[in-house]
């Protein structure tokens, strides 16, 4: 006899008195003597799974993450026994039949979500990621995944761009931010390919072929240090366009946006999102990536401390250093409890290990400038107005304040204080915040060899108002290049390109590139762009960290099927292995001796 086959998360009402079929995983366990209770469960969801009398004794035998098929009829539950939290919680099957698909080993542990208890470790949910993603909250991820996947296809294919796959094998270029992972070529002696950090130059590539629009939801790969927002391996929403500006760029990203907050979230983003430039940003955040969700900016106070009698201020100021301070009012929270002395206290160290000598904490109480001990506001008395009035602050409100001989540690180390007291108030995230930072330097110096290097990438245009200072200064010179921030993260950057063949040379030399090191690098580049290369530019969006950002998680693992530990392992399969010396004599001819010197 055939039954209707249903999924776990099928059943209703209208099914009591039917015979199903189901089939799924033993997740939970209950038995109550006469009766075997097991939630079956699926990746659509739960159902309960009822074994009585003779069939109990047998099923006695299940174990949990056994995988069956199970046979029976539906019952209505009493009212008693109803789980309202699930939606099949209102029945349940009376087992009449089933049989055992597979058996499970012990599971390392367990797959069912509950509130408020925290997670399985890391890395042993890494090492059984096969388990993991029974979980239901996995299962949401990665259907997140798949759901903003969806929408960025639509959303190219409506507007004419066409899907196209660059290579990921390689040429080893120059690269300024991370290593590269290097491939062996069998078939070419001593020769290596290199595993793509982005499409960046096959993009470009596709330009000078005159395919107009290209995106590419595309694998790219750093061997760069981990973190909780990096991955070796991860994905790119990759876009380039021909005859097109700053302008269309950034507005068709935000369309996007938009749109992956209506399809996912059903929620309205406002557009166009703010602009702020790189150096307001700096100076007003202390990051290129600041968090408007809480507007504290920091201020520049030297001068108005330079009046007072605070001496470890002066002392600073006197040699030429910098007063900065950032205040958090109680709009946010600040005067109630959570942001205490204690905090405070905390707050200081973290500064000092950040790099401040410390960090001068004042209150506001009755409309004046208080401080703990009493001495330190009584020594900036005279200011206290002045202070007032700069920093718009308000009873209740904490000011934190940082001095160095160095601007740019002071706000550096501001900037992260900022974040970390906004994080603390998260109970307050009412919206979300994305902003364009723009007008980067094309260049920057290395803080250790003292040469420039490239603040984004070496194929980015310089603006017209600065070339001028390529050959003078060129740490003037302002680059066409733009980061999207989203809740205080980078979740994207692009740029308007070099297209001309000369000043791509020019810049790669100026970043102390020789002749031959250009040639070698990216002489396929120079060699296409002289070919009638048109004006073209583009963006690419971290895919992983956006949907992690969009769901509040800042971990990108959780949105990533099999991904790499902190040390770059994959534990489902234990790779890196290491490859013994046969074969690769064998398989590569790679020997010591004979690879290239330089
Ligand atoms: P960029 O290097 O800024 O630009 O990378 C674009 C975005 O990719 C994400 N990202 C990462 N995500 C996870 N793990 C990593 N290791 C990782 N590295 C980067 C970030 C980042 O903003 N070719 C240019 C784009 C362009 O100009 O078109 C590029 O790759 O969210």
């Amino acid at each position: 006899m055939e039954y209707e086959i249903i999924n776990c998360s099928q059943l209703k009402d209208s099914y009591i008195g039917k015979v199903v079929e189901i089939y799924g995983w033993c997740r939970r366990i209950r038995d109550h003597g006469k009766k075997l209770f097991i939630d079956l469960a699926d990746k659509f969801g739960s159902t309960q799974l009822v074994f009585e009398s003779d069939i109990k004794t047998s099923a006695d035998q299940l174990n949990k993450e056994f995988v069956i098929k199970a046979i029976g009829s539906v019952k209505k539950r009493d009212e008693d026994t109803v789980d309202k939290s699930n939606p099949t919680g209102y029945v349940e099957i009376s087992v009449n039949n089933f049989e055992i698909i597979n058996k499970s080993l012990q599971i390392p542990f367990e797959l069912i979500d509950e509130k408020n208890k925290s997670l399985p470790n890391e890395e042993l949910r890494l090492k059984y990621r096969y388990l993991d993603l029974r979980r239901q909250k996995m299962i949401k991820n990665i259907e997140l995944r798949d759901k903003i996947t969806k929408t960025i296809r639509k959303f190219f294919w409506n507007n004419n761009f066409l899907e196209l796959e660059t290579p990921t094998l390689v040429k080893d270029t120059y690269e300024t931010g991370s290593r590269t992972f290097l491939v062996p070529s069998r078939i070419k002696k001593n020769a290596f390919y290199s595993l793509s950090q982005s499409p960046q130059i096959y993009k470009q590539l596709c330009m000078i072929g005159g395919l107009d629009k290209y995106f590419q939801i595309a694998r790219c790969y750093r061997d760069e240090d981990q973190r909780i927002d990096r991955q070796p391996e991860f994905t790119q929403v990759d876009i380039e366009v021909s005859f097109k500006d700053e302008t269309y760029i950034q507005n068709l990203i935000e369309q996007l946006i938009s749109q992956i907050f209506k399809q996912t979230l059903n929620k309205e983003i406002k557009t166009p999102f703010i602009h702020l430039s790189y150096n307001e940003a700096m100076q007003k955040y202390g990051s290129d990536k600041p968090d408007l969700r809480f507007n504290n900016p920091i201020f520049d106070i030297t001068t108005e401390m330079a009046k007072t009698d605070y001496k470890i201020l002066k002392r600073i100021i006197e040699n030429k250093g910098f007063v900065k301070s950032v205040a958090f009012n109680a709009d946010y929270g600040l005067a109630n409890s959570k942001i205490n002395k204690q905090y405070l206290l905390k707050l200081i160290e973290q500064a000092k290990n950040l790099g401040l000598k410390g960090l001068t904490w004042l209150y506001v109480i009755n409309n004046t400038i208080e401080s703990e001990p009493h001495s330190i506001s009584e020594s900036i008395k005279n200011v206290h107005n002045e202070l007032i009035e700069k920093m718009n602050l308000k009873n209740g409100d904490v000011i934190l304040i940082g001095a160095d001989l160095s601007e740019n540690i002071v706000l550096d180390v501001l900037g992260k204080v900022r974040k970390i007291i906004g994080g603390e108030l998260k109970q307050f995230k009412i919206n979300t915040s994305f902003l364009w930072i723009d007008n980067f330097p094309l260049f920057e110096k290395d803080e250790i060899t003292g040469k420039l290097k490239p603040a984004h990438n070496p194929f980015t245009a310089p603006t017209n108002n600065s070339i001028e200072y390529l050959d003078s200064n060129p740490e003037l010179v302002v680059a066409r290049q733009y980061d999207l921030v989203f809740n205080g993260e980078e979740i994207g950057g692009g740029s308007i390109r070099i297209h001309k063949p000369d000043l791509q040379k020019k810049v790669l030399k100026l970043i102390g590139m020789k002749d031959n090191a250009i040639n070698d690098s990216f002489g396929f580049l120079i060699n296409a762009l002289s070919y009638g290369a048109p004006i073209h530019g583009g963006f690419a969006i971290g895919l992983d960290r956006f949907i992690a950002l969009i769901d509040n998680n800042e971990n990108i693992k959780d949105f990533i099927l099999f991904p790499k530990n902190h040390k770059q392992e994959l534990p489902v399969d234990s790779s890196p292995t290491q490859i013994n010396k046969k074969r690769l004599l064998d398989d590569y001819n790679i020997k010591q001796e004979e690879i290239k010197e330089e």
